[in-house]
């Protein structure tokens, strides 16, 4: 289970898993499952949850599960658009430090909802660092950006549910489990973000722009957040199912 979690949630990067390796038919010792009639999933699962994340810090190379510390996901694409205001927003190589630290609270599953895999996983953190580079054009929100260059984001008591609902599928007689959607939507207890080159070489406006976002930051979160979770719905659940299809689901949920 702990895995399912871990590829589900977390794995999204997963740039690891690109020579697609069959089905594994044990997983590594140290991974701890629970099983699927558990009459206390929800506590197994937050239990297991966080040793198993913690544990994984380095990535399970074995699943195709890349390093959780930092979490990097190679290319993600955030597009706006509200009325005819549009901008997008590509984002590479950013580095998550923190996810380890995660702090679960109340685990709410359900293997087998109508035929449907869902979990809601309420999480916390006290700080996330965020860095990588970007390439933004159009208008966000307010400002006409068009621009390239590195960013980094620092958020203190960040809480989320990690929400995540998935179908099931068999291959060569196994069932497997694959999501068909993964959404959060954190809130941020304070920010502070930098960006290098907003508006192409000019300096002031960027320093300008800046101050504002520093100032004005959950306004523009707030604005920008559903945009920014269909980004990360896509890389969540792409890299997650890549891992997925490799772990039979009786090795995530054994049937004991
Ligand atoms: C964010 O990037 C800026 C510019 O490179 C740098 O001055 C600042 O120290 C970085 N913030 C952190 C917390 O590393
Ligand atoms: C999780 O997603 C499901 C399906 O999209 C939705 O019905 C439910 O309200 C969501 N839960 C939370 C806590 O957002």
């Amino acid at each position: 289970m702990r895995i399912a979690l871990l590829a589900c949630l977390l794995a999204p990067v997963l740039a690891a898993s690109r020579n697609r390796p069959g089905p594994v038919s044990s997983l590594p010792d140290w991974v701890e499952v629970c099983g699927r009639n558990d009459p206390d999933l929800n506590l197994c699962i937050k239990d297991k949850l966080v040793k198993n994340i913690r544990k994984a810090k380095d990535g399970i190379s074995e699943l195709g599960v890349p390093p959780l510390e930092p979490f990097v996901v190679r290319e993600m694409l955030v597009e706006y658009r509200q009325g005819d205001v549009a901008g997008k927003m590509l984002i590479k190589n950013s580095r998550t430090h923190g996810l380890t630290d995660v702090i679960v609270g109340d685990v709410r599953a359900n293997l087998d909802d109508g035929g449907l895999f869902r979990m809601e996983v309420d999480v916390g953190f006290q700080q996330l660092f965020l860095e990588g580079d970007y390439k933004a054009q159009g208008k966000i929100i307010v400002f006409p950006i068009n621009g390239k260059g590195v960013y980094n984001i620092s958020m203190a008591d960040v809480t989320a549910t990690w929400n995540v609902t998935g179908e099931y599928f068999r291959k060569a007689g196994k069932k497997f489990l694959r999501l068909t959607r993964f959404d959060m939507f954190p809130e941020v207890g304070d920010m502070e973000v930098y960006a290098s080159n907003l508006f192409t070489g000019n300096d002031e406006f960027n320093k300008a722009a800046l101050a504002f976002a520093n100032e004005f930051w959950p306004v523009l979160y707030t604005e920008l957040l559903p945009f920014a979770n269909e980004g990360w719905d896509k890389v969540m659940r792409n890299e997650a199912n890549k891992v997925l299809a490799r772990i039979p689901f009786n090795l995530l949920f054994p049937d004991e």
